[in-house]
């Protein structure tokens, strides 16, 4: 194995969920280095900032010693070229995510033809799990204290815009 080598785990993870982390704790066992990239998704309207987001996912995985923590702005494929990564990693819980992955991971590479994208499937128990439904509940006033990381739940809590 290359041990320089660098797999990018990118969303725009609003909030960071357990899902999210159980994909970036099986990442960090497969490669010698992950970064969580964190950027702004043109089709979503963000709850939390960058920052924000940026903050609570470092909280998150500050126990994976191979796992950092970087935000960008534009293309992935621009990212992935500077800091020297051809691996995307992204979850897949269930068929419905599918096509919108099978168009962006080939989308990637018709922009570089070396992006590799790697699928990894969460646990069975967060297959349901995203950052729009721990939105919701939390917004309505349920119970997300097991969805989500410790971290997360005292930002989203303490939410003054929720
Ligand atoms: O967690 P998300 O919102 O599903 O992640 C989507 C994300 C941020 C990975 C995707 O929108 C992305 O890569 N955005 C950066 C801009 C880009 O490269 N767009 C073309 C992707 S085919």
């Amino acid at each position: 194995m290359n041990n320089n080598l660098i797999a990018v785990y990118p969303g725009s993870f609003d909030p960071p969920t357990n899902g999210h982390i159980d994909i970036i704790s099986r990442a960090s066992v497969i490669f010698p280095k992950v970064i969580v990239a964190i950027t702004h998704n043109q089709n979503k309207e963000h709850l939390f900032s960058l920052e924000e987001r940026v903050e609570m996912m470092e909280q998150s995985t500050s126990s994976l010693k191979n796992v950092q923590i970087d935000s960008f702005s534009g293309l992935l494929v621009d990212y992935l070229d500077n800091i020297g990564s051809f691996v995307v990693v992204r979850g897949l819980r269930a068929l419905s995510d599918f096509e919108y992955e099978f168009q962006m991971a080939l989308m990637n590479r018709t922009l570089n033809r070396k992006i590799e994208t790697v699928f990894l499937m969460p646990a069975q128990e967060y297959t349901f799990l995203s950052s729009s439904m721990v939105r919701e509940i939390a917004v309505l006033n349920g119970d997300f204290k097991k969805l989500v990381p410790d971290a997360v739940y005292k930002k989203l809590k303490n939410n003054k815009r929720i």
